[in-house]
Parts: C-alpha cells; structure tokens; sequence
C-alpha cells in the first residue's frame, strides 16, 4: 500500500488523463483532413490508451483505487474537447495538444521521483518510456504548427510555443533513463527523491 497522498493522487489523475486525452484524440484525428496527420494522431492515441494500462497496473500493484470524479471529469472533458475538435479549424487542437502533452512530460518525472523518495525503483524504465513518449507527442505538436503565424500570439496568453516550454528536456540534446531525476526542477519532489542518494555519498 503507498502513503503518499501526493503519488496516490497523481497516479489517479494520470489514470483519468490519459482517458481524457485518448477521447480528445480521436476528435483530433477525425477532424484533420490530411492522412498522414490522421494516422500519427489514432498513433498518439493508441500511446495515451498504452499509458493507462500502465498506470492502471501500478494502481493495482498499490492497491490505489480508480478515483470515479477524475474518471467522470475526464470522461467530459474528453468528449467535448473531441467534438470540438470539428469546429475549432486546424491550428487550435494541434496547439492545445502541444501545450497538455508538454506538461504530461514532468508528470511521469515527478511520478518516477515520488517511487523513488520511497526506495521504489522498479517502475523507472516503464515510467521513463512514458515520459520519453509525451516529449515526443510533445515535439509533433510543436513540429506541426512552429511555423504558424497564429503561434507568438496563443504562446504569449498560453505560455507555450516557440521560446516556453513546461519541461526542460530537450530529445536532441539526449535524455537518459539514469538522468530522470534532474529534470523538472520545478516540481517539488525533486530534493526529497535525491536525499538517500545524497546520504549515501556522506556516507563515502
Ligand atoms: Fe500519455
Ligand atoms: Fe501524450
């Protein structure tokens, strides 16, 4: 059974993210026109519905139950980014897609670095691949709209685009599963997922 209320909760939000983010895709993917962009969207979807058999399976590794309000949030507000993914021409859905999936990177960060402040290490590489797979949603998103003229205006109200992004990793510059924990800083848990570590090298 996990004690941490933090990680508890976070796994239950992934959980229902994930639903939520797999329904907004399939709105996504049937509103675009072009084939390729059809097919790597049902592939980005096909990777969130990977994700929460992922999760689900630690949940119940834990025993942390299925939080039924993330699970109906998530069912609505996937639905209705899905179907507004018709009306709201091109540019937005591949924007907004960006801007969630760049902050889903750092979820399964600090995930990794919470199991970790509690001596858990066998999820990393699980936990690594999942952060990995966000960042590369993250960088197709980015790769489809960089040149948009409509980008400095929504990153300047969305804090998204060209000059921000919601996690420091950069794929060109290499991201390793042994580095996870370095990366985020902003998100709290770090110090505490380092201080064993820190110990042991006193210790030395
Ligand atoms: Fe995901
Ligand atoms: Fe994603």
């Amino acid at each position: 059974m996990l004690k941490d209320p933090v990680l508890i909760d976070l796994l239950q939000k992934a959980y229902s993210g994930e639903k939520a983010a797999a329904f907004a895709y399939q709105g996504h993917a049937g509103s675009v026109k072009s084939a390729d962009e059809k097919l790597a969207i049902r592939q980005i979807e096909i990777d969130e519905w990977n994700h929460r058999a992922e999760v689900l399976a630690m949940m119940q590794q834990y025993g942390v139950p299925v939080s039924k309000l993330q699970e109906a949030k998530s069912y609505l507000i996937g639905k209705v980014i899905s179907a507004s993914c018709y009306v709201i021409g091109w540019f937005m859905p591949f924007y907004f897609a960006g801007n969630l999936e760049s902050g889903n990177v750092c979820e399964y960060v600090r995930m990794k670095r919470l199991f970790n402040a509690l001596d858990i290490t066998e999820h990393d590489a699980v936990l690594y691949e999942m952060s990995l797979k966000e960042k590369e949603h993250e960088v197709y998103f980015y790769e489809s709209i960089k040149n948009s003229k409509m980008l400095p205006f929504f990153e300047r109200f969305f804090k998204w685009g060209n000059n921000n992004k919601k996690n420091d990793i950069d794929l060109d510059a290499g991201f390793y599963l042994e580095d996870t924990n370095r990366y985020c800083p902003g998100y709290g848990e770090k110090k505490q997922a380092h201080a064993p570590v820190d110990k042991a090298v006193q210790q030395v």
